[in-house]
């Protein structure tokens, strides 16, 4: 009610939108910040050379000035939070002091919250992570508020060793919702590195045959790779009895249990989705899971107190006003190129309304990790799918994956940024070690996940995709399973095993085998540039990378 008064918050149509709000953001605080995003470890080599790092003394000098005062004539909001069940032992308790209430109720779809997560840190007395956030806007004694308070300058900080956050300046997504980003992947690496457990960008998903059989898998994707899609995937019509669960659509907590196997947590709620893409083609899941009870952020709003964006239907509304509260209609798109929707709009909405949420996404003990996916957007040289000949060469594949960069970044279209695991954002120490700890885990496991890599989005020669993707991805994810399983075969190559034409099943769908061999094919001319590129990464990390990493590109250059 407050923050509808105070215009943050609009009611949407509660007929068509039942319990559902909509919040426009202030223009500049649209996104994750990541020029302003800081891991103040004690060393400048503690953080690496793939994060931003100051003086852990001088950065507290700086905040204690910005904060003194930050919140006055405002609200602050003591908000404890769990990420995972209460009382798993998987879990983590955070406690977010925060002067924004548009945090607060996106944290309580996100995050378990309130007097449980108290009682909790009550019982035996637990280690709380210490999250500050202010949106950087004091009010003076009469002074009018506006519905997106936040402030030019940022600063999102990391101290691993004392495992804090403070956050001053935005009130936007990753920067704000403390528990997501900051907390579930970066000081939880630092966590996970120090007590043996791994705090991952993946998605989980579970496959469960006709025979009732599930198969648990975690990937990792960057961002713009279909990750949500991926995690909700209804598979085709032709693999009756066959079905995917989603357990978390962003992050995982793993670690081995008590005989040695790797059972993962989502650890938040909720999901923080990108909007614009999202429809009842490409994930019918997530449209059923923010149909109720979810905030809309930067999405256009419809004449009849509804949300569009684009994609979301064929049909683009009459008219709809902006993300930035201005009218659009497709006349002004075509003529302006104007968005109705920002491209970065998201959809905040509980995982516990999602048709396809596994019965055991809560389970405080996690499910049974059987293996790792890895990925990137490759319009060359990548497969469809292979599998890694172990561990370490699949932590190798990991620990390259790259992404082609699209036509939104001018001039570098079609280059490949390394993004280690999905982790170059998020990994809150140094790169290198974070390579070493994946290497070491599997001295923990008694069963090792097998590890595969796929693309989804490799080009024939006329730049058109060549795999449809969506539901058809199903079709490669029961070739993981089975290999997981030891059920099926493939041919091993100079970079992994990669399936025939005849070890895919193919009832339903009409695709080649000469379609087949070009989306497998090994191009060794791309091949070699490949390798060449994976140094570029390493020329920084040089010094903390793991001689596994080192020999396994050896490896790699003797077989191709
Ligand atoms: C996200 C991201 O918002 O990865 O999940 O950027
Ligand atoms: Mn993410």
């Amino acid at each position: 009610m407050k923050m509808c008064a105070s215009g943050t918050l609009i009611r949407l149509n509660q007929d068509l939108w039942h319990g559902c709000y909509y919040a426009r953001s202030d223009a500049n605080d649209v996104a994750r910040v990541e020029d302003r995003t800081f891991i103040c470890s004690l060393s400048k080599d503690g953080a690496g050379p793939t994060n931003n790092w100051e003086d852990p003394r001088e950065m507290r000098r700086r905040l204690k000035g910005l904060f003194d005062g930050a919140m006055r004539g405002r609200t602050m909001y003591v908000l404890p939070f769990s990420m995972g069940p209460v009382g798993s032992p998987l879990s983590q308790i955070g406690v977010q002091l925060t002067d924004s209430p548009y945090v607060v109720v996106n944290m309580r779809i996100m995050a378990r919250i309130g007097l449980p997560v108290l009682a909790e840190i009550d019982k035996d007395f637990k280690r709380v992570v210490p999250c500050i956030h202010s949106v950087g806007a004091p009010l003076s004694p009469g002074q009018s508020d506006v519905p997106w308070p936040c402030n030019r300058e940022k600063y999102i900080v990391h101290f691993p060793e004392t495992r804090e956050i403070w956050s001053f300046g935005s009130g936007y997504g990753g920067n704000a919702l403390l528990g997501k980003k900051c907390f579930a992947l970066r000081i939880a690496s630092n966590m996970a590195r120090d007590e043996g457990w791994m705090a991952e960008h993946m998605l989980i998903l579970g496959v469960e045959d006709p025979h009732g059989e599930k198969t648990y898998v975690a990937a990792a994707f960057p961002s713009a790779c279909g990750k949500t899609n991926f995690s909700m995937l209804i598979p085709p019509a032709s693999f009756e009895g066959w079905k995917v669960w989603t357990v978390g659509d962003d992050i995982a907590w793993i670690r081995p249990d008590e005989n040695g196997r790797l059972r993962a947590i989502n650890p938040e709620a909720g999901f923080f989705g990108v909007a614009p893409g999202t429809s009842m083609e490409t994930n019918p899941n997530a449209m059923a899971t923010l149909a109720r009870n979810s905030i809309f952020t930067n999405v256009a709003l419809t004449p009849d107190g509804g949300v569009w964006w684009e994609g979301m239907t064929k049909e683009p509304p009459a008219e709809c006003i902006d993300w930035q509260g201005r009218l659009w209609t497709p006349e002004i798109a075509k003529n302006t190129g104007a968005k109705a929707a920002h491209p970065n709009s998201r959809f905040t909405a509980p995982a516990s309304q999602c048709p396809t949420i596994d019965p055991a996404w809560e389970d405080p003990s996690g499910v049974p990790i059987s293996a790792f996916i890895f990925g990137g957007r490759r319009a060359s040289t990548m497969p469809l799918v292979y599998q890694a000949f172990n561990w370490t060469a699949g932590v190798y594949i990991g620990a390259t994956m790259g992404s082609e960069m699209t036509a939104a970044a001018t001039g570098t279209v079609g280059k490949v940024r390394r993004d280690p695991m999905a982790m170059l954002p998020f990994c809150g120490y140094h790169m290198g070690d974070y390579f070493r700890h994946w290497i070491k885990m599997q001295r923990h496991v008694s069963e090792t996940p097998r590890i595969f890599h796929v693309n989804w989005f490799r080009k024939n020669g006329d730049g058109k995709f060549i795999w449809p993707g969506f539901r058809e991805n199903m079709r490669i994810l029961k070739w993981i399973v089975d290999r997981t399983r030891g059920r099926a075969t493939g041919r091993e190559t100079s970079i992994g095993w990669m399936p025939r034409y005849e070890d895919i099943e193919w009832t339903g769908m009409e695709f080649s085998p000469e379609q087949f061999a070009e989306l497998q094919r090994l191009d060794r001319a791309a091949w070699r540039a490949e390798v060449v590129g994976h140094e570029e990464l390493f020329i920084d990390l040089h010094d903390h990378l793991p001689s596994e990493i080192v020999y396994e590109r050896e490896l790699l250059i003797c077989r191709l």
